[in-house]
């Protein structure tokens, strides 16, 4: 059964780990990380963007799939279903769907409108059971070529969003979607400071997981972050299973080409960088 992820966060929080959430875009996705998660004995978040639940045709088939592979697989470990920068609407979609947990990305707002349509879902969350992930500092990345620098979270900001009574809350520190560029400066931990000095026991959540060095996601860890997302990591490494796959022509000998071979070696490739994720966050053996 699907859990909100309130309680696997405090849990991270208080034993100085953070869970993954690692976003979803298929079956083989979903199927890589909950087994790897499960063989592991780790609680997982899976993320569904708004573009990915209508990749996948909608939310509904989303949490059909998720909640039939719970079954199917016996997973016993906790795993949460979120919707990754909803807007206000998505969120409600997903409430409706049957998601565990949500995020409502208000960051573009001004910060009294991002207060009013967070303090909204706080209510309805509440109401459900269901876990809220706020954000404050939009956090950068590549929109057709540009690589746009994350914004810093305004302390002040995020002690007010964190009091609205999210469950966690996504504050920008310089950290953007995607790879970072060669002149990436690195994330701004006098940021993070200040933010956790204002928020008090708030689980932080860490985007743009791909590509930040090791010794900074512990040190985000230590600060306070008790999620961290990931998600072009698992593409990148579907991506080049696959071309090696392809590119060795093994779809042109024997029965090669069937979707189930096919699809092998990336879906192999994503629980190998989720295992990696999950030693590096912490969270292996916290089911
Ligand atoms: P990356 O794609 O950079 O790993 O970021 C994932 C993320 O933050 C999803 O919200």
């Amino acid at each position: 059964m699907l859990v909100s992820a309130k309680e696997m966060l405090e849990k991270a929080r208080d034993g100085h780990y953070a869970v993954g959430q690692f976003n979803i875009n298929n079956l083989e996705w979903t199927k890589a990380i909950l087994m790897t998660a499960e063989e592991l004995k780790s609680p997982v978040i899976l993320g569904v963007s708004e573009g990915a639940g209508k990749y996948m045709t909608g939310y509904k088939t989303v949490v059909g799939m998720v909640n039939g592979m719970l079954e199917e697989l016996k997973i016993t470990v906790p795993v949460a279903l979120h919707l990754d920068h909803g807007s206000y609407e998505g969120a409600l979609k997903c409430i409706e769907a049957g998601f565990s947990s949500v995020m409502f990305d208000g960051s573009h707002y001004p910060i009294e409108e991002n207060v009013e349509k967070t303090t909204e879902l706080v209510k309805i969350c509440a109401e459900k059971g269901l876990s809220l992930e706020a954000e404050v500092g939009s956090i950068g990345g590549e929109e057709d070529g540009v690589v746009g620098m994350g914004e810093v979270a305004d302390p002040a900001e995020c002690k007010r969003i964190a009091d609205l009574g999210v469950t966690m809350l996504a504050a920008g520190i310089g950290n953007i979607h995607g790879k970072y560029p060669e002149n990436w400066p690195g994330l701004r931990f006098d940021a993070l400071e200040a933010i956790k000095a204002q928020t008090g026991n708030m689980p932080l959540v860490l985007h743009g997981g791909t590509g930040i060095p090791e010794d900074m996601i512990k040190k985000a860890i230590d600060l306070g972050v008790a999620k961290i997302n990931v998600n072009t990591e698992c593409q990148l490494s579907f991506a080049a299973a696959t071309r090696e796959y392809i590119e060795a022509g093994k779809d042109l000998q024997g029965k090669g080409f069937d979707p189930r071979k096919l699809l092998a070696p990336g879906t192999e490739a994503i629980k190998a960088t989720v295992k990696e994720k999950m030693e590096l966050f912490g969270s292996i053996g916290k089911a």
